[in-house]
C-alpha cells in the first residue's frame, strides 16, 4: 500500500511535494536496455505542475521573515507559476495578483481567476516582457502593497527543490542514482535538486536540458544563449553538462510516453524524458538515470466554456 493512501492533511499546501517515481520501461529500450529510467511525477502537485513547489517555499518563506506581511503577491507568469501562486494565495489568505499579456490564453485567465486572483492585462503587443515591465512599474509606484517575488533570482526556488525534490529522490533510489536530468527554465529545479545530489555524491552527474533554437515549441523552458540569465542559474559544481533538445525530438517523446506508456504530459516532460534516454544511452549498462515530469498534457488543451450553466 502507498504511504499516500493513509494521508491525512490541514490544507492543501501539504499536498505539494512528495511525488511518485514512475519507472519508463519503454525508454529504457530505446535507450539500448541495461539501464533504470525513472521519472519525478510532478503533475501529481495540487496545482498540477512542479511550480506548486518553488511558489509554495517562495509564499512560506516571505510569510515568515515579513516580506509578505499585510502586501498581495504580484508577478508577471500566466503559466504554471501563476496557477500555483493563485492556489497557495488562495489556502494561505495571501492576495494574488498577476500580469499577463491581453492575448493570454483563455484557460489561464479562468483557471488563475478561479481561485480569486486579480487579473491585470498588458498589451498583446508587448509580449511577456510587456507584462513583466508592467508588474515593475506597478511595484514601483506602490511598493507598500506589493510583494514581488521574482522566481529567477529568489533563493526560495531552488531551496524548494533542495529540501523537497532532491531530499525525495535520494530517499527512493540512494546510492543507487547515477545521472538526473531536468530541462531549465528559471532554473530551480536542476539548481536545487543538483545542489542536494550532488552533497549526497560527486559522481552523481546532472545534465540541464535546453532548447536547441530560442525560437522552440517547449512551454516552461528556455534557451539561455538567448535569455536574460536567471541570477539563480550558479552551474558550477552543480550542472555537469547541458544537452541542446530540439522541439520535435521533445514532442515525439511526449507523444510516445502517451502511447507507450499511458503517461500524458506536456512538452518540457517530452524534453527531459528524450534527454534522459540520450544520457542512459551514452552511459551504458548499469546507468541508473531520473527525470522530471513537470506538467500534465492537457494543461495545453483549449479548455470547454467554463460557465456556470451548461447547454448539453
Ligand atoms: C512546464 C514546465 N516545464 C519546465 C519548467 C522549468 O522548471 P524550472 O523553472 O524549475 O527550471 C517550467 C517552469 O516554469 C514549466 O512550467
Amino acid at each position: 500500500m502507498s504511504l499516500h493512501s493513509n494521508r491525512r492533511v490541514d490544507s492543501v499546501v501539504d499536498l505539494v511535494g512528495d511525488t511518485p517515481l514512475i519507472r519508463l520501461r519503454s525508454v529504457e529500450e530505446r535507450a539500448g536496455g541495461g539501464v533504470e529510467i525513472w521519472a519525478k511525477c510532478e503533475f501529481e502537485n495540487p496545482g498540477g505542475s512542479v511550480k506548486d513547489r518553488a511558489a509554495r517555499q517562495i509564499m512560506l518563506d516571505a510569510l515568515a521573515d515579513g516580506r509578505l506581511a499585510g502586501k498581495r503577491l504580484i508577478d508577471s507568469t500566466s503559466g504554471n507559476t501563476g496557477v500555483a501562486y493563485s492556489m497557495i494565495g488562495a489556502a494561505l489568505g495571501i492576495p494574488v495578483t498577476l500580469v499577463m499579456p491581453a492575448n493570454v490564453s483563455i484557460a489561464r485567465v479562468n483557471i488563475t481567476r478561479a481561485y480569486g486572483t486579480e487579473l491585470v492585462f498588458s498589451s498583446e503587443m508587448d509580449g511577456s516582457d510587456g507584462a513583466l515591465v508592467m508588474a515593475r512599474q506597478m511595484v514601483d509606484a506602490d511598493p507598500d502593497r506589493y510583494f514581488y517575488p521574482n522566481q529567477y533570482a529568489n533563493p526560495s526556488n531552488p531551496k524548494a527543490h533542495y529540501l523537497g525534490t532532491g531530499a525525495e529522490i535520494l530517499r527512493s533510489l540512494g546510492d543507487r542514482l547515477s545521472h538526473f536530468v531536468a530541462g531549465i527554465g528559471t532554473t530551480g529545479t536542476i539548481m536545487g535538486t543538483g545542489r542536494r545530489l550532488k552533497e549526497h555524491s560527486r559522481s552523481i552527474e546532472v545534465v540541464a536540458v535546453e532548447p536547441d533554437d530560442s525560437f522552440h515549441g517547449l512551454e516552461g523552458l528556455k534557451h539561455l544563449g538567448s535569455s536574460l540569465v536567471p541570477p539563480i542559474w550558479q552551474p558550477d559544481g552543480i550542472v555537469d553538462r547541458l544537452l541542446a533538445m530540439g522541439t520535435d525530438q521533445a514532442w515525439e517523446a511526449s507523444d510516445s510516453l502517451c502511447r507507450d506508456e499511458g503517461v500524458f504530459v506536456g512538452h518540457s516532460a517530452g524534453a527531459n524524458v528524450a534527454g534522459a534516454c540520450e544520457v542512459a544511452r551514452q552511459a551504458g549498462r548499469g546507468a541508473v538515470v531520473v527525470t522530471v515530469l513537470p506538467d500534465r498534457g492537457d494543461r495545453y488543451f483549449a479548455p470547454m466554456k467554463w460557465e456556470r450553466q451548461y447547454v448539453w
